[in-house]
């Protein structure tokens, strides 16, 4: 069976962003392939410095794929820490990488758009994620658009190493993206991203959640005039998660006039809270028992480890570590 891949980091809450654009996407191909997904807790040290922070938010994103229906008897759900075997790889990985590639990486960009210090962590992120999805023997990685470049960067790392010792040292993995979805806005319009502090964290009460939707930044036009839907965040939204039918009676309304945004924010509260009002309990039901998560994490990190020692031994043959 073929195999698909993917990672979240534990840095804060997760997002209606990081459901549509990965989750969503990734629990669909969990039908169709053996899926690996997994906590990418040694990347969140990059910018996580709390030890309690980092329990609690790898305990919230485990709970948010079993909230969101992930069957773990079939799919392993497993924390990076659990197989340092991962590290093991991402330094064989960076002997074959010039420090060029990672100087133009997403992370490091982003980190000094944010004007944080560029750690050597932060650098070195694509290696380990390479490592990551290669350690694995990974055919798709399910991602948002943003991850394509470091999806690459496994891809350019997997020929070459297999160029260097021999073809089938290393699988050569496919990224996932999916069209509608690679990229959802946030509240202000742009990407959603925990780093840009315009995400709408999934797990709110829904008394929270439809006052934070509420701001959404939205034109000026007044209420009796009509309304352009098309890249209207609160339309862009709705659309993702309400029927056809739904969402063509949505247009109309904004094209006929007389309506305000609030009502729209109003219809897109009430989509949103029906579909995650049961996964909602789910989630709590998790996270107020944390040994079951834990246990769940346990069996995950069983069988990453037997691919990954397979991974790491053919490697440590292969070049010459044997
Ligand atoms: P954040 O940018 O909020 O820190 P992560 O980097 O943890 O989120 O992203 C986890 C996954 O969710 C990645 O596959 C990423 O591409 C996807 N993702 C994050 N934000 C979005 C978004 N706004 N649209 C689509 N996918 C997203
Ligand atoms: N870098 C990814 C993110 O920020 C998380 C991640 C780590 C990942 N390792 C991975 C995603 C391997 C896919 C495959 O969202």
């Amino acid at each position: 069976m073929k195999r698909a891949l993917t990672g979240i980091k534990p840095t804060g809450n997760v997002h209606v962003g990081n459901w549509l654009g990965m989750i969503d996407p990734a629990l669909a191909l969990a039908d169709e392939y053996e899926a690996f997904y997994f906590i990418a807790d040694y990347h969140a040290m990059t910018t996580v410095r709390d030890p309690a922070k980092l329990r609690k938010f790898t305990l919230e994103t485990t709970a948010t794929w079993l909230a969101l229906g992930l069957n773990t008897d079939r799919a392993a759900l497993f924390r990076q820490s659990d197989v340092p075997e991962v590290c093991e790889l991402a330094w064989i990985l960076s002997c074959q990488i010039p420090t060029g590639v990672l100087e133009r990486g997403h992370a490091v960009k982003s980190a000094k758009d944010g004007g944080l210090d560029v750690n050597v962590g932060t650098w070195y992120y694509p290696v380990l994620m390479s490592a990551d999805i290669l350690l694995y023997d990974s055919d798709i990685v399910p991602v948002g658009r943003d991850q394509k470049q470091h999806v690459e960067v496994a891809r350019d790392l997997a020929v070459k190493m297999n160029h260097h010792f021999g073809e089938g040292t290393l699988a050569v993995p496919t990224v996932s993206i999916k069209d509608s979805v690679a990229t959802i806005p946030g509240l202000d319009g742009k990407k959603m991203s925990k780093s840009y502090g315009n995400e709408i964290p999934l797990w709110l009460p829904p008394k929270k959640l439809r006052k934070l939707l509420m701001k959404i930044v939205t034109d000026s036009t007044p209420v009796e005039e009509p309304k352009n839907p098309d890249g209207d965040t609160v339309f862009e939204l709705y659309k993702l998660l309400a029927s056809a039918e739904d969402t063509a009676a949505l247009r109309g309304r904004y094209l006929s006039g007389g309506f305000g945004h609030g009502h729209f924010k109003q219809d897109l509260f009430e989509a949103l809270d029906a579909l995650l009002a049961g996964p909602r309990e789910e989630y709590q039901r998790w996270v107020d028992e944390p040994d079951s998560v834990k246990q769940v994490l346990q069996r995950g990190s069983e069988r990453a480890r037997e691919v990954a020692a397979a991974t790491v031994d053919r490697v440590r043959s292969r070049t010459g570590l044997t």
